[in-house]
């Protein structure tokens, strides 16, 4: 509703010129620290893996290091299947795929242990923010190495003005705010 949306937008801390001037960060952190806040953003992300019946159509759920974590593992849970995090370069222990991606200055590498979905599976991907959608395609190219498909992307904020979702191709997505 109009009203949780409103309720869950004053949680949502804006800090401007952070990381760096003319920047306004979008900083969840109160909103975390709200039980009521974060229980409703895990249960609207949550929808995202489920039919109309409210039936779990999901296998896994996919959260991004770092911030995408603290989001995917409690929507895992709610769905009632396995969490599996997709992490920075060199961080995952066991055979990996790897796929870079453009950052601002430079590029980045995500990682996704190679069993960790299976081929045919279909996964929910979980971040806090969509923003120019760099990392949720790479999540996407990761899921897609594995011979698996992602059945919706689930972002709590959408930065409207950056069109992430274009690099998103014809995947369902969903952001329960949109700045
Ligand atoms: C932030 C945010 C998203 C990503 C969105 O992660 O948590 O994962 O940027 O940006 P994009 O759509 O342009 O890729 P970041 O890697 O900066 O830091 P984190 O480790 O705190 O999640
Ligand atoms: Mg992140």
């Amino acid at each position: 509703t109009d009203r949780a949306v409103e309720a869950l937008t004053r949680l949502v801390r804006d800090v401007p010129d952070f990381p760096e001037p003319g920047v306004l960060f979008k900083d969840i952190t109160p909103l975390l620290a709200d039980a009521a806040g974060f229980s409703a953003v895990v249960e609207g992300l949550a929808a995202a893996g489920r039919d109309a019946s409210g039936a779990t159509r999901v296998d896994k759920v996919l959260g991004m290091e770092a911030r995408g974590f603290i989001l995917a593992a409690p929507v895992a849970l709610s769905l009632g299947v396995g969490f599996v995090p997709v992490r920075k370069a060199g961080k995952l222990p066991h055979d990996t795929h790897s796929v870079a991606y453009a950052l601002e200055y430079g590029e980045a590498v995500l990682e996704l242990h190679q069993d960790a979905v299976a081929p045919g599976e279909r996964v929910l991907v979980v971040d806090d923010v969509l923003a120019t959608g760099g990392t949720a395609r790479a999540t996407h190219d990761l899921v897609t190495a594995c011979g698996a498909t992602t059945a919706s992307f689930a972002f709590l904020m959408e930065l409207g003005f950056l069109d992430g979702r274009a690099a998103l191709g014809d995947v369902p997505s969903t952001a329960l705010l949109t700045v």
